[in-house]
C-alpha cells in the first residue's frame, strides 16, 4: 500500500531502526524493490532521481505512474520520493505525480544560496503537504564529481540550516560517497551522533552502497534514519544480466535476462532491508 514518506521515516525513528530508500531507474527496479520488501515483510521507500527522469527523456509521468501502481498493490508500506532534485520546475511536479516527498538538492551552492533555494522550495512543498529532505555538506561521487575526502557536515551549521530552511530531514556528509561499487567506505560515527544531537529532524545517509554492513548498523545506532541505496541494486542487476548473456550468447528475448536481474535486485533489497531493521 502507498504510505507517505514522512510516516515511514517517523515510524522507523520511533522504533530506533532505519528505513531504506532504493533508487528506481526502470520499472523492473520498482517491481524488484517491492518484491524484496515483501519478502522481508518490511516497508521501503521507492525513490526516483532527477537523473532517472532525464534518462526517460525528461518525462516524469511514465516511471512515476508505474512506481505508484506497483506501490499501491504492495503487501507492505511503500512510499514514493523524488530524489536529488535541482530543477525547481520538477519540484513543482512532484505532488501531481503521486510523490509524498522531495529531496531538494542545493548542496553544490554556497551556504546562503542553499538556504534560500531550499527554504523557497520547502514553503511551496509544505503548502501541498509534502515532506522535504535537503543536503548540507556535499556527499560527493555524482557523475563528474569525485568525492572530496574530508568533506563533512558541521553540526552547528546544520542546526542553523535546519532552523532557517524548515526541512523535515537532512542529508549529511559523514564519510560516504555516491556510486561506490565496493563496500569500503568508513563513516564518522561520532559526527553522526553529534549531528543527531544538534538537530531536531532525522538524518539521511546518501551513497550507502559503498558502506559495509557493520558500518551501516553502527550508523543507524548513532542516529541515521533514512538510508539511500542505488548502486548496489545496479551492481546486482547488471551482474545477473552479464552472467545470463555469457551463459547463452544466442539469447535475444530481454525477459530471459531481465528476470534473473530483477530477482538479483529483490535479493539485495531483502537482505539490506532486513539488516537496517535489526
Ligand atoms: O540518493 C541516492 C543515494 O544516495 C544512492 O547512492 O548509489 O551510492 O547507493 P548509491
Ligand atoms: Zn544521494
Amino acid at each position: 500500500m502507498l504510505v507517505p514518506t514522512g510516516v515511514l521515516v517517523a515510524d522507523a525513528r520511533a522504533a530506533g531502526r532505519a528505513i531504506p530508500a532504493f533508487n528506481v531507474i526502470l520499472i523492473e527496479h520498482a517491481e524488484a524493490i517491492v518484491a524484496g520488501a515483501e519478502a522481508a515483510g518490511l516497508p521501503v521507500i521507492l525513490q526516483i532521481s532527477e537523473n532517472a527522469v532525464k534518462f526517460h527523456g525528461d518525462r516524469l509521468a511514465p516511471i512515476a505512474a508505474a512506481s505508484a501502481a506497483i506501490a499501491a498493490t504492495a503487501g507492505v508500506g511503500v512510499a514514493l520520493h523524488l530524489d536529488h532534485v535541482k530543477d525547481s520546475a520538477l519540484v513543482d511536479q512532484a505532488a501531481a505525480h503521486g510523490f509524498s516527498s522531495v529531496m531538494v538538492d542545493a548542496s553544490k551552492l554556497p551556504y546562503d544560496e542553499n538556504v534560500a533555494a531550499t527554504a523557497a522550495a520547502v514553503e511551496r512543498l509544505h503548502a501541498q503537504g509534502l515532506w522535504v529532505e535537503s543536503e548540507l555538506g556535499e556527499v560527493g561521487g555524482k557523475a563528474g564529481d569525485p568525492h572530496a575526502p574530508g568533506v563533512r557536515t558541521d553540526p552547528a551549521e546544520a542546526a542553523r540550516y535546519t532552523a532557517a530552511t524548515g526541512v523535515d530531514a537532512l542529508a549529511v556528509a559523514v564519510g560516504s560517497s555516491h556510486a561506490m561499487t565496493s563496500r569500503t567506505a568508513r563513516l564518522d560515527h561520532d559526527l553522526i551522533a553529534a549531528l543527531r544531537d544538534a538537530i531536531a529532524v532525522p538524518l539521511v545517509l546518501h551513497g550507502s552502497s559503498g558502506v559495509p554492513d557493520e558500518e551501516l548498523t553502527a550508523a543507524v545506532k548513532a542516529g541515521m534514519v533514512k538510508i539511500n541505496i542505488g548502486t548496489a541494486l545496479n551492481t546486482a542487476f547488471t551482474g545477473a544480466v552479464r552472467e545470463t548473456l555469457a551463459a547463452d550468447p544466442a539469447l535475444v528475448d530481454p525477459r530471459k535476462y531481465l528476470s534473473p536481474a530483477r530477482d538479483a535486485i529483490a535479493t539485495t533489497v531483502r537482505t539490506m532491508t532486513t539488516l537496517l531493521a535489526s
